[in-house]
């Protein structure tokens, strides 16, 4: 397989799913010296001092030689590929809970800033899946399947990247990570061009996400370079009238039957780190354990260093 980037701390290789999906490798030195470093930071002092994030990221990209942040720049910006699976050798095991949000926060402030999460009240979320759950959302519910979806449908917050890291689990069949690019979409044509692809729609979030206001936005949009991007998730969209339901209904059945999806177990201590704006994500259902446990982490935010940024049309104030 030849190597994307090859340097003393990391090396790339296109993904045998997927050419679009790169994985890296960050040696075990690299990993360890940048949270030896970090001892001086617990998690809550990035929590209390956003500046430290970014700190976390300079340190990270400094024992990377500076090579790290352009990487992932060029990667998560090229519509080539805009997904990484990335491992951090050695740090697999739950009580390493802290040093993962360490890692992940590193990353994603280098190429941007992680939005609040309203789940959690902090910049990041961790939350663990169990045999028995009676939430009112799909996020926590082990029998069945995470559909098809981009984060960031039901905030007013522009969700350039999601981050989701695999920080535990116990007992598991099944819940693979599921993915689609856009571009890799059988019937794209179809939706993006119909006549309701760009009309706004009503998105709400269910009370255990604690987002008190709703959204409004269409489902697709198109990007700075005349691109299709999507901003869509089954569960919370609130369609007005026949003719919405039944599109939203058609999109998410031909989503879920397409077969291109890439589907695929991310390891304990390896996480996902894609484009939210050209790639879809989602979960397989698992099968049912008493002693089933899954914990994850998720950050999502905007990014920082492009100079024609995307802005979704209801963070400009029209969705108001
Ligand atoms: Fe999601």
């Amino acid at each position: 397989m030849s190597k994307i980037v090859e340097t003393k701390e990391f090396s790339a290789i296109p993904s045998q799913v997927s050419s679009r999906l790169v994985e890296v490798t960050f040696n075990k030195k690299v990993i360890k010296d940048f949270l030896k470093e970090m001892e001086q930071y617990p998690v809550q002092a990035l929590e209390y001092k956003s500046f430290l994030r970014f700190r976390a990221a300079q340190i990270l990209n400094n024992l990377c030689n500076g090579e790290l942040q352009g990487f992932l720049q060029r990667t998560l910006s090229n519509r080539e590929q805009g997904a990484l699976l990335i491992n951090p050798e050695g740090i697999n095991s739950v009580e390493q809970g802290d040093d993962m949000v360490k890692i992940a926060t590193a990353f994603v402030h280098l190429v941007g800033r992680s939005n609040f999460d309203d789940m959690t009240g902090k910049f990041y979320a961790r939350w663990a899946v169990v045999n028995t759950d009676n939430s009112d959302s799909y996020l926590r519910q082990p029998q069945k399947p995470l559909e098809l979806h981009n984060d960031g449908t039901y905030v007013n917050q522009v969700t350039d990247y999601v981050l989701m890291y695999k920080i535990d689990e116990q007992n598991m069949k099944g819940g693979d990570s599921q993915l689609l690019h856009l571009d890799e979409w059988e019937d794209l044509d179809k939706f993006y061009n119909h006549h309701l692809a760009k009309r706004v729609m009503k998105w709400s979030a269910p009370p255990s996400k604690n987002v008190k206001e709703d959204a409004y936005h269409p489902v697709f949009e198109t990007d700075c370079d005349g691109r299709p991007v999507m901003l869509y998730i089954d569960q919370f969209a609130q369609p007005k009238d026949f003719e919405e339901g039944t599109y939203l209904a058609d999109m998410g059945d031909s989503l879920e039957n397409s077969k291109n999806k890439l589907s695929f177990p991310v390891p304990v201590g390896q996480f996902l780190l894609i484009n939210n704006l050209f790639w879809l994500h989602g979960r397989d259902k698992f099968e049912r354990h008493e002693k089933l446990r899954r914990e994850l982490m998720r950050q999502r935010g905007y990014f920082s260093f492009c100079s024609n940024p995307f802005k979704p049309y209801h963070t400009l104030g029209k969705g108001k």
